[in-house]
């Protein structure tokens, strides 16, 4: 099922963002932006996110999410046994709507390059790598780097 998220949502929410985040980013991160990823910083972050969230729900239980602020469609988490089920593409539909009707015309996602199913993923809902981006990360002597696929998709036909 999928649905708008709601405060109840939010510690559940905040345990898979950080669960799933630390299964598949992890090991591409420093330690040092490892460490400073605890629950208490996903829960923060997705307090903001709100109210732009929409979960998916299997018999009562969350397993993935999909948030976007303004254009940046920011984060789609799926835990892994919801994973090849069709469930993310329900999400980024969700999410497509929502930020259509916010009146996104194009919107854009940043995809850590090595992610390569979530990109094969994107591409395939009509999703196109325009740049490679360096973000900066918490390093373990001092700043460092991880290069990011931009990635964007027009929602609207062109000329609206
Ligand atoms: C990214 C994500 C939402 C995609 O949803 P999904 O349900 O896994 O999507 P699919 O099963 O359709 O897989 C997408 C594509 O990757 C392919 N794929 C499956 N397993 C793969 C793997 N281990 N490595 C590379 N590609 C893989 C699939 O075949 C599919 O390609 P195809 O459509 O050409 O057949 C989901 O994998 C996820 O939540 N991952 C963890 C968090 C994450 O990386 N989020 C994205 C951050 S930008």
């Amino acid at each position: 099922m999928i649905r708008p998220a709601g405060a109840p949502d939010l510690v559940s929410l905040a345990a898979l963002y950080h669960r799933v985040w630390h299964e598949t980013h992890g090991s591409h991160m420093p330690r040092a932006e490892r460490d400073a990823r605890d629950e208490r910083f996903f829960l923060n972050r997705m307090a903001s996110l709100m109210p732009n969230v929409v979960v998916c729900e299997d018999a009562g239980t969350i397993v993935g999410f999909v948030a976007w602020t303004g254009s940046l469609l920011g984060q789609l988490f799926l835990d892994a046994h919801a994973r090849g089920s069709g469930s993310a593409r329900s999400l980024i539909e969700a999410a497509e709507s929502g930020l259509r009707a916010q009146g996104v015309a194009e919107a854009e996602l940043h995809c850590l390059v090595g992610n390569e199913r979530a990109k094969r993923f994107y591409e395939r809902g009509g999703w196109h790598v325009s740049e490679i981006m360096a973000a900066a990360v918490r390093g373990d002597m001092g700043g460092e780097q991880r290069d990011f696929w931009v990635m964007r998709k027009r929602l609207a036909p062109h000329g609206l």
